[in-house]
């Protein structure tokens, strides 16, 4: 009944981006599923506050995840404190929207660098760390399934995260570490008032989700867990959206969508 209750007891964890929306519900979610956890960010102010709100199971770390001996500093430090690393959740990131043609090489290497790299360099820590077998929960996009105009170096970095996702579950399984990607659609995060996401009209692309509103991190969190813990133990390299019917297909519009277009 325990493991039902509290599917996480006992087990360490590493969320990247633990300062932000996603990332920061994992985190919470998480400690109240009775996991310790690592909050890793590089805003440092929100993710000891939020490590500090969550108790002694809770400890904040500074990790840039483009940094490679910030993961070896986390990782080993988990290990000496004898928190070995079970779960990683790599949730970090930040938006970018602009055509291909008014993307900067720096622009598009950032977006690579954070989402890319970081998952590349969280995958290794990974495999290296849990000896004895554990879970990573790579954040992806709908824009990782669906080519998106506008955002071409974000879809592809995202693209890539599914890529490299499933070459991991592929490496992986026969040592007991099981990789899966979650997918969100449009959640309502900081991400999100980005300039130029902003800019958008958030009500005219609401109306094209089949659900008819934005997903809460904590929906997201939701399945995060489920692919981080024993419920998910025969599920690897899979892509799970969590959008709100969107990619399902394109949406018919509605009646009232239409009315007074003629
Ligand atoms: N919110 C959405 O609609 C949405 C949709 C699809 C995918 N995602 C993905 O979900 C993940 C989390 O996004 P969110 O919505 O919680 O955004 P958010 O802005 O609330 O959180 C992102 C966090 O990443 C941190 N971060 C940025 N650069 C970093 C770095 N180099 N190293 C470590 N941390 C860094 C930020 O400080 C922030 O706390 C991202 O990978 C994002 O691309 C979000």
């Amino acid at each position: 009944m325990d493991d039902i209750a509290e599917p996480l007891r006992g087990m360490n964890v590493l969320v990247t981006g633990a300062s932000g929306g996603i990332g920061g519900a994992t985190a919470e979610l998480f400690a109240a599923k009775g996991a310790t956890v690592y909050l890793t960010d590089v805003d440092d102010a929100a993710g000891q506050d939020r490590a500090r709100r969550l108790g002694p199971s809770a400890h904040y770390r500074r990790l840039d995840v483009t940094d490679e001996s910030d993961w070896r500093a986390v990782v080993s430090e988990m290990e000496w404190a004898g928190h070995p690393l079970r779960v990683l959740v790599n949730s970090a990131g930040t938006a970018m929207k602009a055509p291909l043609a008014q993307t900067t090489l720096a622009q598009f290497r950032r977006m690579i660098d954070l989402h890319l790299v970081g998952t590349f360099l969280g995958l290794q820590a990974a495999a290296s760390a849990m000896t004895t077998g554990g879970t990573v929960v790579t954040i992806s996009s709908l824009r990782g399934v669906l080519a998106t105009a506008g955002l071409g170096a974000y879809g592809a970095a995202k693209f890539g995260v599914r890529a490299l996702t499933k070459v991991a579950a592929l490496e992986l399984a026969e040592r007991g570490i099981r990789v899966n990607s979650v997918c969100p659609g449009s959640i309502d995060t900081e991400i999100t008032s980005v300039p130029d996401f902003a800019a958008d009209d958030v009500g005219s692309y609401v109306r094209t989700i089949p659900m008819q509103r934005r997903g809460t991190p904590d929906e997201v969190a939701k399945v995060i867990l489920f692919l981080a813990g024993a419920d998910s133990s025969y599920v690897t390299g899979i892509d799970l959206l969590v959008d709100g019917g969107t990619a399902a297909g394109v949406r018919t519009p509605r009646k009232q969508d239409t009315e007074g277009m003629r």
